[in-house]
């Protein structure tokens, strides 16, 4: 393994939930995991991120943490997650586990003492009390809204019965935030990333990474209108012809950005301090901020040579299918991060928004977070959704720099729309009384045999979310080995960016071709996207790869890779 991986990975996210279940539960587990581990070192990635599996009520589907320190017995056991990383380690992936350092589950000890214990006290001073405005504390302390919908504020009552204090969270009430002013709290999260590094994590995702620190005094503040439910990236805003248009991020430095709560600058010297703790350590541990921060130059700060190693590159993530928009953010992405000398990284999926095969093609204004369902509009069909997203997916794995797949891509999964109102579990979905449909739908168990049980998800039928019927032809069996299947593109692309060295290459931006395409060269390949309705010119050259058939010109919603 080389040193400083993390600068080219690719990095395969596993939803532990939804990836393989090896005890039959409906609920994917480490068990599983580790008995798919072979799929994954075929599929060609360096790394994988899994997603909590931390001791958990699962509220937030595990992003409500009860013991940082202990795997749910719903995912199995530390024993299991020794057997995983060696498995892993074994076939020559990398393992990074998520951090969710904002706030606890409120089933975590330290909300239980908390709330058992006075106003005032050591224990309530590791989250965040603060008396209620009003004659009678009855209003809230501030204005502030859960990023899930609501008020981010939720009042105890006190151990004499009567209504007390109130509590901050910036997501679902079962989530209080933690008080990172508090040197206990700090000194406990030194203590968890220990704990891992000592198991053999390879590093972490950093949840909420942008909002440990809030505002002194938590002033008041309304967000700008538009503000994206993640707390700072807007909806991609789509054209009525289904063509994006420019990127309208909500917190810029022109609309407003100043959230009390969002990017405050006590964050790095916290992400310093862990630096300091993973560089104890030998081989090239990371830290991998998700921080919903715009724009770009500012997202560069959370991986300055002495804070994380990455940050998600949620602006790419949000950029419509456009070929002015997307040069545009690659060149911002590259400068940005290069500018700290660190890699850009790329992501078009994950566990909190549309799947791409959808996103993408998506006609309708669909504000990030707020989901898709039975009742949305501008859904592409799937044909034409899949087309855009492979052609996206082969131009962000030729970019230079460490690239994000999240689970069940590499299939084609589209983003399930008909999950019935009493399926969905998202906190989302029941805070804001369904208005929104939340992220349930990229969440769906993913298919693995077409005519197993579960897809092959796991022995029995049970699915923690329904499957669609559709998803057979999707398996995985249905595609390995499949020349021009999605799997099979994605393995392809993988293989060449290892055999071309792309994820350590420069770009260089090749002019005489049409507006409507991002065309670049990567080294010794030159990689084309056509972005446009209507079909262009193929460069010449022997064609390495290609998102769909070429007919001797590049059609609409294509990527080739030439080489010269
Ligand atoms: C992050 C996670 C998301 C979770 C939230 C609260 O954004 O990715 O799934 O709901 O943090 O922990």
């Amino acid at each position: 393994m080389t040193s400083e991986w993390w600068r080219t990975a690719a990095i395969y996210q596993i939803y532990p939930r939804s990836f393989a279940d090896a005890n039959g539960d409906g609920m994917g587990d480490l068990a599983g995991i580790t008995s798919r581990l072979g799929s994954l070192e075929a599929l060609g990635i360096d790394a994988i991120w899994l997603s909590p599996f931390y001791t958990s009520p699962q509220k937030d589907a595990g992003y409500d943490v009860a013991d940082y320190c202990d795997v749910d017995p719903r995912f199995g056991t530390l024993a299991d997650f020794d057997a995983m990383l060696e498995e892993a380690h074994a076939r020559g992936i990398r393992v990074i586990i998520d951090l969710v350092p904002n706030h606890s589950s409120d089933q975590h000890p330290w909300f239980q003492e908390a709330l058992a214990s006075p106003p005032g006290s050591a224990a309530r001073g590791r989250y965040l009390f603060r008396e209620g405005r009003g004659e009678h504390g009855e209003l809230p302390p501030n204005n502030w809204e859960s990023v899930f919908g609501g008020p981010a504020w939720t009042r105890v009552i006190e151990a004499d019965g009567t209504p007390g204090q109130w509590y901050l969270h910036l997501f679902d009430s079962s989530q209080p935030d933690f008080d990172w002013t508090n040197e206990e709290v700090r000194e406990e999260f030194r203590r968890i990333l220990r704990f891992w590094l000592d198991r053999g994590a390879d590093g972490f995702r950093v949840d909420v990474a942008h909002g440990l620190v809030k505002a002194d005094g938590l002033p008041d503040w309304t967000p700008p209108q538009g503000s994206g439910s993640m707390g700072g990236a807007g909806g991609v805003t789509v054209g009525e012809d289904g063509a994006g248009v420019a990127l309208e991020p909500a917190i810029s430095e022109e609309n407003g950005d100043g959230a009390p709560y969002w990017a405050q600058e006590g964050v790095h010297e916290i992400y310093r301090d862990w630096r300091r703790v993973l560089d104890e350590y030998p081989g090239d541990r990371v830290l991998a901020a998700e921080a919903w921060v715009d724009p770009l130059p500012k997202v560069a700060k959370w991986v300055r040579s002495d804070e994380m190693h990455q940050s998600f590159n949620f602006a790419y993530l949000e950029t419509p299918w456009n070929a002015a928009s997307l040069r545009t953010v690659i060149d911002d992405s590259l400068d940005a991060f290069g500018s700290v000398g660190a890699p850009s990284t790329w992501v078009l999926s994950n566990h909190d928004v549309v799947r791409h095969a959808t996103r993408l093609a998506v006609t309708a204004d669909n504000p990030q977070g707020h989901g898709l369902g039975p009742r949305s509009k501008g859904i592409p069909e799937y044909a034409d959704g899949l087309r855009r997203a492979r052609a996206a997916t082969a131009l962000m794995l030729a970019l230079p720099g460490s690239a994000y797949i999240y689970q069940g891509e590499e299939l084609g999964l589209p983003e399930v729309i008909d999950l019935p109102d009493d399926a969905r579990q998202d906190p989302t979905w029941f805070r804001t009384n369904g208005e929104r449909y939340g992220r349930d739908g990229c969440r769906v168990p993913i298919p693995w045999e077409a005519t197993a049980p579960s897809y092959g998800f796991g022995p029995t039928d049970a699915s923690w979310l329904p499957q669609p019927a559709q998803w057979a032809e999707l398996a995985r069996d249905r595609q390995q080995g499949v020349p021009g299947s999605t799997l099979s593109l994605y393995q392809d692309a993988l293989r060449l960016r290892r055999e071309h060295d792309l994820g350590s290459g420069t770009l260089e931006w090749l002019d005489g071709f049409d507006a409507d395409t991002v065309a670049f060269r990567n080294g010794d390949v030159t990689v084309v996207a056509n972005t446009g309705s209507a079909p262009v010119a193929l460069p010449g050259g022997t064609v390495l790869l290609a998102s769909g058939e070429l007919d001797g010109s590049l059609p609409a919603d294509t990527t080739v890779w030439l080489r010269a």
